[in-house]
């Protein structure tokens, strides 16, 4: 099938990648013509795994770049929107983008069309995408809208799209369904899975997936649904991990006890610094916003919100009980991005957190795999970036690990200790092993566990505990 994607940011260029991949003729449109020139001549402006191998596989065959949105819809059938919709001051999502694109889409309604909202979008949005398009002159009748909403989570999003738990379809037709059915059916018959170049299939993924369709207003509430519901189990271990602290428990034990129960699962609830990125904070708020003008105060938003922004400001509290004063300490600093295997420091915790060091006098030296570029944009100049990450620890008075890379877990523990000014790791993503610390003479310091000591420190700091009486 001919399908077009409007919007060649994270979620579009994956998207249009893997519909490829899936074997439809793609147009990848957007506004912004240096972002198209670099796509043509090869580039990859995001740093997306097993990304730059389906570009490469189907750039000048099944992928094609335009700027022509009108000229894309006329030669596609289905047109999935994913420009952005970032929040406005009030915690709503701003709609503006997905408004102008329904607009020039209008005129270009030439046959039957199946608008697609991809964007993570509130309640109502396929409606009033409807209401665009034929206020704008297109025929009720030579179009569909349908919501399908994406659950790319970045680093690992061409395998999520691939390999996903499920596919969730909202329309408000037969006609239209079909369409959809048609473009995943490589995915929900199998055939994808059997090819010899298909994508490797990650652990746990459970093929085919299940293609799930509902109404489209079913299919916006899941997407802003399973966010925050994620994001709930996120805030809720980060507060059962501020209880091991004060009690001296430790927070993996107990992740591993009631992850066990099948009703909960094991997965999305790792403690550390707090969600980022540019889905759930923005998100959790939409949702909230939509809630609220439905007539529902989501309360329990609210304070899923606020664990998430109180657990950074521990582990800058715990910095600070490690580190006595901040002014003219020298930190290191691993991780910028807002998860490991991105380059996206939209929301980071990392970022927020070096922010507020920069503040209290800290003298930071940064290094992060893929982040540093877009960092140097965003921090100010007195930011170092390190080549790596001894670089960065060298002569360090601690180490903070602010990201979740996979390379930051497996460090050569002795020659990090050797060079960092004093042997004190802070980690806000629990990579490692407090006794496994320890034995290499590093004192050790994560979120809902003992600290691993190598010094006496005044108490409270020492156990991580609030003694009883
Ligand atoms: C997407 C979704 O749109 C958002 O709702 C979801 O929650 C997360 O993912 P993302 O892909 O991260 O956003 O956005 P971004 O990387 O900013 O890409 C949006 C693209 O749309 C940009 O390349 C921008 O140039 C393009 N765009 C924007 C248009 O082509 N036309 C517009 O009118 C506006
Ligand atoms: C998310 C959704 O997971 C995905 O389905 C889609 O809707 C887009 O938004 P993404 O934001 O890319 O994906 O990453 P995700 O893996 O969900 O992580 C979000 C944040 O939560 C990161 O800052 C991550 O570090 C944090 N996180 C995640 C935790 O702190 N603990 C966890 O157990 C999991």
């Amino acid at each position: 099938m001919r399908i077009a994607l409007v919007g060649s940011g994270y979620v579009g260029l994956v998207t249009g990648a893997c519909f490829a991949d899936l074997g439809h003729e793609v147009v990848l449109v957007d506004n912004d013509e240096q972002k198209l020139a670099a796509l043509r001549t090869g580039n990859v402006p995001i740093h997306e795994r097993f990304l730059p191998e389906l570009l490469a596989r189907h750039r000048g065959q099944r992928i094609k770049f335009s700027g022509d949105l009108q000229a894309a819809v006329r030669e596609c059938q289905a047109i999935f929107i994913a420009v952005g919709t970032p929040p406005t001051d009030r915690g709503e999502a701003d709609l503006s983008y997905v408004e102008s694109v329904a607009r020039e889409i209008s005129g270009a309604v030439d046959s039957y069309k199946v608008v697609v909202e991809k964007s993570t979008v509130p309640v109502y949005t396929s409606q009033w995408i409807r209401t665009v398009v034929i206020r704008n002159g297109a025929e009720p009748s030579s179009f569909d809208i349908a919501s399908n909403p994406e659950f790319l989570r970045e680093g690992t999003a061409v395998t999520d799209f691939l390999y996903p738990d499920r596919i969730v379809v909202g329309v408000e037709s037969e006609r239209c369904a079909e369409v959809l059915r048609e473009i995943y059916a490589p995915l929900t018959s199998g055939a994808y899975y059997s090819r010899s170049d298909a994508i490797p299939r990650p652990d746990r993924a459970q093929v085919p997936p299940r293609l799930i369709i509902t109404s489209t207003k079913s299919a916006e509430l899941i997407k802003h649904a399973s966010n925050a519901f994620l994001a709930m189990k996120i805030s809720f271990i980060n507060a059962v991990a501020s209880i091991c602290e004060s009690v001296g428990a430790n927070v993996h034990q107990v992740c591993d006890g009631i992850g066990a129960d099948s009703r909960i699962g094991p997965r999305f609830l790792n403690p550390g610094i707090g969600y980022g990125g540019s889905c759930f904070p923005k998100d959790l708020m939409a949702f909230r916003a939509v809630a609220k003008e439905c007539g529902y105060d989501f309360r329990l938003l609210d304070e899923v919100i606020r664990i998430n922004e109180d657990q950074r400001h521990r582990f800058l509290r715990k910095v600070r009980g490690v580190l006595w004063t901040f002014r003219g300490k020298r930190l290191g600093v691993l991780g910028l991005a807002f998860k490991g295997g991105t380059d996206d420091i939209r929301e980071s915790p990392a970022m927020l957190l070096v922010q507020e060091l920069l503040r209290e006098g800290c003298r930071i030296c940064a290094y992060d795999p893929a982040a540093m570029d877009r960092a140097k944009e965003a921090l100010n100049s007195s930011v170092e970036y390190a080549a790596g990450p001894y670089e960065a620890a060298s002569g360090a008075d601690a180490l903070l690990i602010l990201t979740e890379w996979e390379e930051f877990a497996s460090l050569d523990l002795d020659r990090l200790r050797k060079l960092l000014k004093y042997p004190i790791v802070i980690d806000g993503r629990n990579l490692y092993d407090p006794a496994v610390m320890a034995t290499h003479g590093l004192s050790y310091y994560s979120v809902g566990r003992p600290a691993a000591l190598t010094e006496d420190l005044p108490a409270g700091i020492r156990t991580n505990k609030r003694e009883r009486p």
